[in-house]
């Protein structure tokens, strides 16, 4: 699948849930939230017929999102089923990390047990080391939870590990150096996401804005130029990285100020609810649960994907005073 400017269609991410445990201010609205009823979302038979359909197009990678995509009932069965479509050819999974210590089996983490099922990459979030801060961001005393959490994955051996923290001026700049501490003694690669327009949170100020430029400048000060890795990519838009006298890699994801965020892009969005998005920064959505239950064909589904690529954009809105007709809880990020 290619679009109108040249990106070749690769990567689905696909959000199957809604729900979270945690509410964090960046990402949630305010307003108590209601979730969607269980009839509006796709069932994993049905997520796993668009996925099969995307993968004949040349969809090869796929990243399980939400919402917390480990609340979900059955997450771990869902994706061993992902793996079973041949033309797949990698698995990530996105979480905070809450979840993964868990026991699913006597002596079998949930972080165990992701691995086992065929997940090579997770990307965990992590916005601060610090307790306090993390329960103010969150709305959940979840810290430690994570911390095991993040343990666990390293102990169950993925080929990647990725820890996500979003920049909040007044929340977490201080947090920038212990976090590549951290990151760095249990050689995972840390990533700093600029905060973008996707909630109707009042954190999403642009007093709370901290652009990578500036979280770049923070982490110089204190450790020198940082080495750039222009051949290392990972799927996304991240530039990369390295901590100058450490094998350390850190990635910066500018959405809001990196004017060639979007050249790269390779990706497509499937909610939680059914709607194919060509882009995470658009309104543009296309309800492909509706004529899935109505019972169209592979091929009038697979046209119906060709159709939401040939309309995928140039590049996001985030610049124009954009306006999210939904969440990030409900795209998935
Ligand atoms: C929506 S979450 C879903 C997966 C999982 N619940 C988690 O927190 O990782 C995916 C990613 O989006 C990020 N995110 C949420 N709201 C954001 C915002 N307004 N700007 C930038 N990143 C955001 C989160 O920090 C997280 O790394
Ligand atoms: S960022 Fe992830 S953990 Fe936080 S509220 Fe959104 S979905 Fe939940």
């Amino acid at each position: 699948m290619e679009d109108r400017f040249g990106h070749r269609i690769s990567y689905l991410r696909v959000s199957i849930t809604d729900r979270c445990n945690e509410r964090c201010a960046y990402c949630m609205p305010q307003e108590l939230q209601e979730w969607l009823p269980r009839a509006e979302i796709l069932t994993f038979e049905e997520t796993l017929r668009l996925i099969r359909i995307g993968a004949e197009l040349g969809i090869s990678k796929v990243r399980v999102t939400g919402g917390e995509p480990l609340t979900r009932r059955d997450a771990l069965g869902f994706i061993r089923r992902i793996r079973e479509i041949s033309s797949i050819k990698s698995i990530g999974l996105s979480t905070n990390g809450t979840l993964l210590a868990g026991e699913v089996a006597p002596g079998r983490t949930m972080a165990g047990a992701l691995r086992a099922a065929g997940v090579q990459s997770l990307n965990i979030s992590l916005d601060t080391l610090d307790r306090q801060v993390y329960a103010r961001i969150t709305g959940r005393d979840f810290h430690q939870r994570v911390l095991q959490g993040i343990d666990a994955a390293i102990a169950a051996g993925f080929e990647q590990i990725k820890l996500n923290t979003v920049l909040m001026r007044g929340r977490n700049e201080d947090q920038l150096i212990p976090l590549v501490e951290f990151a760095g003694q249990r050689g995972l690669i840390l990533r700093f996401i600029e905060m973008m327009p996707v909630s109707t949170a009042a954190v999403l100020d642009e007093d709370n804005f901290l652009s990578v430029r500036e979280a770049k400048r923070l982490i110089e000060s204190v450790y020198g130029n940082l080495i750039p890795q222009s051949e290392f990519r990972t799927n996304g838009p991240a530039v990369y990285y390295q901590v100058p006298g450490r094998g350390q890699r850190i990635g910066f994801i500018g959405a809001m100020t990196n004017l060639h965020f979007c050249e790269s892009c390779n990706k497509l969005r499937l909610t939680c609810d059914g709607k194919l998005r060509p882009c995470l920064g658009s309104s543009l959505e296309f309800d492909i649960m509706k004529p899935l239950r109505a019972g169209a064909t592979d091929d009038e589904l697979k046209q119906f994907f060709l159709d939401v690529v040939a309309r995928k954009p140039q590049q996001h809105d985030f610049r124009n005073n954009y306006q999210p007709n939904r969440k990030m809880i409900a795209i998935g990020g």
